[in-house]
């Protein structure tokens, strides 16, 4: 496996982040946990230490299951543990909430459901409309200089969003949607990024599965994909053909379709680690060669070509 620094931080980590957000029955329906536990010990088996998850996910259920699995495992000092806060999921339904007390308080049951007494590196989901990024970072800071909170990192900002926050706070990473589909961070985000330092993990690396390139024309989605428009024809269908021309491409490097889309991630200078959303082991353990190296700069060029045409861009 290969490791790098995140950022401006002291945390090395894998090249591939462990995603939890399947672990959102809502979006995913029901993962079965003994297999995603299974998961858990794959990844650090191979070298996989980084792990992204969210108070949102799950409404809580995600950090609580790893909280479960780190407490029998013993395992939690193997993993650089990320998570995030921003959602308010008291009520039935969400609403932010990056309040100064608010964030405190998150802290702590985010710890508590973590059976942990730190977060490595602490996320604002997005951004808060409502409250003003000075008031987020002395939240931060505090719970910083308490020992409970590492490194700060932000998720779904967009640069001049970033530069508001780090009048006040180091970032040390950026999490925005990336991958050959979703490509609107390359204009600013991932060039400020290279430009201070700060660490990219980007989300969604597969496009949800997309990018794998395993899907049938007939199959059918019994979670949140099933209303997702990229899933819909004809746009899916589309995306299938060209899965199809990407397949050759992939033969030729000695890689499947998703561990190419991977390897496409991982060749933009900026991106740390893609975070790429694990229910079993057999997820975790295929994608790892995908890191191994980086795509001929022409390669790379023609997947977003083949890709962008049939997005009819
Ligand atoms: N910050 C944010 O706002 C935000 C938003 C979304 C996600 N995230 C983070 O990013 C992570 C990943 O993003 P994502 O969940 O949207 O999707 P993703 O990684 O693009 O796709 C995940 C899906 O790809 C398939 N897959 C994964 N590994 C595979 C492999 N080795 N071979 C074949 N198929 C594989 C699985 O599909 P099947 O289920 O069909 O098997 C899996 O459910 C999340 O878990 C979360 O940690 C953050």
């Amino acid at each position: 496996m290969n490791y790098a620094q995140l950022g401006a931080s002291d945390l090395r980590v894998s090249r591939i982040c462990f995603g939890c957000w399947q672990l959102s029955p809502n979006f995913w329906g029901n993962v079965p946990l003994a297999l995603w536990e299974d998961a858990l010990q794959a990844a650090l088996d191979i070298g996989v230490n980084f792990i992204d998850t969210a108070n949102a996910y799950g409404n809580g259920y995600a950090e609580e299951s790893l909280g479960a699995w780190f407490q029998k495992s013993g395992r939690r000092d193997d993993f650089v543990l990320a998570t995030k806060f921003y959602w308010n999921f008291d009520q039935d339904s969400r609403h932010p909430d990056t309040r100064h007390d608010r964030i405190l308080e998150d802290c702590e049951a985010s710890l508590r459901r973590l059976q942990t007494d730190r977060i490595d590196l602490y996320q604002v989901h997005a951004f808060d409309p409502l409250t003003i990024p000075e008031e987020v970072a002395a939240a931060i800071k505090q719970l910083q200089s308490d020992g409970k909170v590492r490194w700060f990192g932000v998720s779904n900002l967009n640069a001049e969003q970033m530069r508001m926050y780090a009048r006040y706070i180091d970032i040390v990473s950026l999490q925005p949607i990336y991958n050959v589909i979703e490509r609107d961070v390359e204009k600013n985000e991932l060039p400020y990024c290279q430009a201070q330092n700060i660490g990219v993990i980007s989300y969604s690396p597969l496009m949800r599965g997309l990018l794998t390139g395993k899907y049938d024309r007939d199959q059918v989605f019994d979670d949140a994909r099933a209303t997702h428009p990229l899933f819909q024809q004809p746009a899916f269908g589309r995306m299938l053909d060209a899965m199809d021309e990407l397949r050759p491409i992939a033969d030729d490097l000695g890689l499947t379709v998703a561990q190419l889309s991977i390897r496409w991630n991982l060749t933009h200078p900026a991106i740390t680690a893609p975070i790429v959303g694990i229910k079993n082991r057999d997820h975790i353990e295929s994608i790892i060669k995908a890191a191994d190296d980086v795509l001929p700069v022409d390669v790379w060029h023609r997947m977003a070509g083949i890709v962008s045409r049939a997005a009819g861009g």
